[in-house]
């Protein structure tokens, strides 16, 4: 992804960087890159695994997207080429992963995954996404308002995010994401499918219902365009984003 988006040199945004996959993949192909992830553990991770392989560390600072990001535009940094993340999902802490382990109906998931490993799942906090669906996309159109403001104009920012069942229900998060994005002025450009090999297929609710065995994620590829190849609609959009920062600039100031 990061080498068909940027060229060598280019600067690379992660806002929900983990471990650092996204820089680990930035020194892989000569380019810089910035991190931000709220979980310190992952940071430490990122760090430690440079000075292990002798890397000269990229940029990942621990904190929280919402403050970080703002603290970038207040510091006028130079805008980003490329935009690479793989977000967190709603409710992801609660969901009971049920990888290598079968439970009959009413029983308890046996929660392999926490007893395999030391460290926490992917989340900010194990609190943060226990809220309502309404935080989660609050999370996502905060931090990717930001990101707009960050990316340069005829870049590109790819999200990844995989759709969720959810006590009985299918949830499209791609759409959602989708939506809220094109409300802060991305465009959507396409999306790329991507087969995970190392899930597996599970036999879900047999004799009872019909539940999916998700083994796939979506790589959604949007772009923020040139104000020139903007429709009207998309221009006014622009435009009075445009006017709000400066005035939120000059009231800042004053
Ligand atoms: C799906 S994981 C990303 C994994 C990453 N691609 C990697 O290589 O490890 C999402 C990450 O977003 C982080 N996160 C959640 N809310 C955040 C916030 N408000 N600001 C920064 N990071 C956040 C989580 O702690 C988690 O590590």
């Amino acid at each position: 992804m990061i080498r068909t988006f940027t060229k060598e040199g280019d600067l690379v945004l992660d806002p929900f960087c983990g471990v650092g996959g996204t820089l680990i993949g930035c020194h892989l192909s000569r380019r810089t890159g910035v991190g931000v992830e709220v979980n310190k553990d992952w940071v430490d991770i990122y760090y430690n695994l440079c000075e292990l392989e002798s890397l000269k560390p990229l940029e990942l600072i621990h904190g929280d997207s919402r403050d970080i990001l703002k603290k970038f535009i207040h510091e006028k940094r130079k805008q980003f080429d490329f935009i690479l993340t793989d977000i967190p999902y709603w409710k992801m802490d609660e969901v009971e992963k049920s990888k290598g382990t079968y439970k009959k109906v009413g029983e308890q998931s046996k929660g392999v995954y926490s007893e395999k490993s030391k460290l926490s799942r992917f989340s900010s906090d194990s609190k943060q996404f226990e809220g309502i669906k309404e935080d989660w996309e609050m999370l996502i159109r905060d931090v990717f308002s930001e990101c707009f403001k960050l990316l340069k104009p005829g870049s590109y920012c790819a999200v990844f995010i995989g759709n969720m069942y959810h006590k009985g229900q299918y949830f499209l998060l791609n759409a959602d994401i989708v939506r809220i994005l094109a409300q802060i002025g991305f465009v959507l450009k396409g999306e790329i499918i991507w087969y995970d090999v190392n899930k597996k297929l599970h036999l879900y609710g047999i004799n009872y219902s019909w539940i999916p065995s998700i083994v796939h994620q979506f790589i959604m590829i949007f772009r923020k365009e040139r104000i020139n190849n903007l429709n009207k609609e998309e221009k006014e959009k622009v435009k009075t984003n445009n006017l709000k920062r400066i005035k939120n600039k000059m009231s800042s100031e004053e």
